[in-house]
């Protein structure tokens, strides 16, 4: 799959629909750094539509959408950041060929997904996922350097997750059957989606926590299969209360002719965060070099999201066909998911003890 770079040359207007935490901590300020054109916000909840739309200058929030609707025209990009409950109504209210950049995850589950890609389809309109970690700039990095042949043949994947999540900040996370998987590794899912293609099968294995009784499965072991050669795994905790000492978060990628090593650390410490660090190693004449340090301009939060919106404003603009992130592709992310959650659920091969 490529992956575009271009930037939008056409000032779409941009509607958000939803203004709740990651539309203040991530789309706003990533739309700020790119200079989209962001022209109005709808929350059902107004204070956030006020606060948002003071915070961020935009120039007008609604108290309704059907408000918001009549202000749209042919050119408006939507933006919608609502719970995933709350995705479908919204878009069936959406007028017919719009333009629209949903966020992840797609649905509540792979039978809501169809039902937003059949809704998507019927209504014709560019419609995207924002899996904005694609779009991440260490990702960007890494994508070069697989193009640039440097890395080899991909061949290992491991992200590795231990951190505390306090996914109590997050209300409507209680009332969800799914967690960890759909809300969080779906992320790490989409990411080798996009870059080994869809797996063969899916194994998984996902467990709750009793600390943490009221949420459905907050740990996860993901296996993505591609065969004999390469090897794909996920693995999440998002419970070690254990002080910041021995939390971590990579992502390693390890090819034929050299491997790479993508310390993230918007998990840690959450919500401070630590500082990334790009790390690679590559193969000369059969012989390993050192290990190197690269700086990277910029994150996961917010600068990806420039990326996932991108997508849909070069669409939309005819410089591309359609978005990388489109409901059709991502649709297959949301299949792989499915497939973790039946997985655990049927669980493992029993040894004949
Ligand atoms: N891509 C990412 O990395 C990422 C990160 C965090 C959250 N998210 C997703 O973004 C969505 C929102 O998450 P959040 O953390 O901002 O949650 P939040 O609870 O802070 O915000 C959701 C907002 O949506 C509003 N809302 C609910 N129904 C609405 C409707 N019908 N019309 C208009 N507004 C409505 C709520 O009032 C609230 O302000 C979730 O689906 C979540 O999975 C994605």
């Amino acid at each position: 799959m490529t992956i575009s770079n271009q930037i939008p040359v056409k000032q779409f207007p941009i509607f958000i629909i939803g203004a709740g935490g990651i539309v203040n901590s991530a789309h706003l300020p990533a739309y700020k750094i790119a200079g989209y054109n962001v022209q109005g916000i709808f929350d059902i909840d107004i204070e956030k539509s006020t606060t948002t739309a003071a915070s961020f200058d935009i120039p007008k929030w609604y108290n309704n959408l059907d408000a918001m609707l009549a202000d749209a025209t042919s050119e408006t990009v939507f933006d919608l950041a609502v719970p995933g409950s709350a995705m479908i109504e919204v878009l069936e209210k959406l007028p017919e060929g719009a333009t629209v950049l949903l966020q992840k995850p797609m649905g509540e589950n792979f039978d809501e997904a169809n039902k937003i890609l059949k809704l998507t389809r019927s209504k014709k309109m560019i419609a995207a996922v924002n899996f904005q970690l694609r779009y991440a700039p260490f990702i960007m990095e890494l994508r070069k350097m697989l193009a640039e042949g440097r890395l080899g043949e991909l061949l290992d994947i491991e992200v590795n997750v231990n951190v505390y999540t306090p996914w109590h900040l997050w209300d409507f996370l209680f009332k969800t059957e799914r967690v960890e998987i759909l809300y969080h590794s779906i992320h790490y899912i989409d990411l080798i989606r996009s870059l080994l293609g869809n797996p063969k099968t899916v194994y998984a294995k996902t467990v709750k926590h009793p600390a943490m009784k009221e949420l459905a499965s907050v740990r996860s072991n993901i296996i993505m299969d591609y065969g004999e050669m390469i090897r794909s795994n996920i693995l999440t905790n998002h419970c070690h209360d254990y002080g910041k000492g021995r939390q971590q978060s990579y992502m390693k990628f390890e090819g034929s002719k050299g491997a790479v090593k993508i310390s993230f650390g918007v998990l840690k410490n959450y919500p401070e965060g630590e500082t990334d660090k790009f790390e690679y190693i590559l193969t000369e004449n059969g012989k390993n070099k050192t290990w190197k340090k690269k700086e990277i301009d910029g994150s996961w939060f917010p600068h990806a999201f420039i990326g996932s919106m991108a997508q849909v404003l070069l669409s939309k603009e005819g410089t591309i066909n359609r978005p990388d992130n489109s409901v059709e592709d991502c649709i297959n992310t949301m299949a792989c998911v499915e497939a973790a959650y039946e997985s655990s659920r049927i669980g493992g091969i029993e040894p004949n003890y």
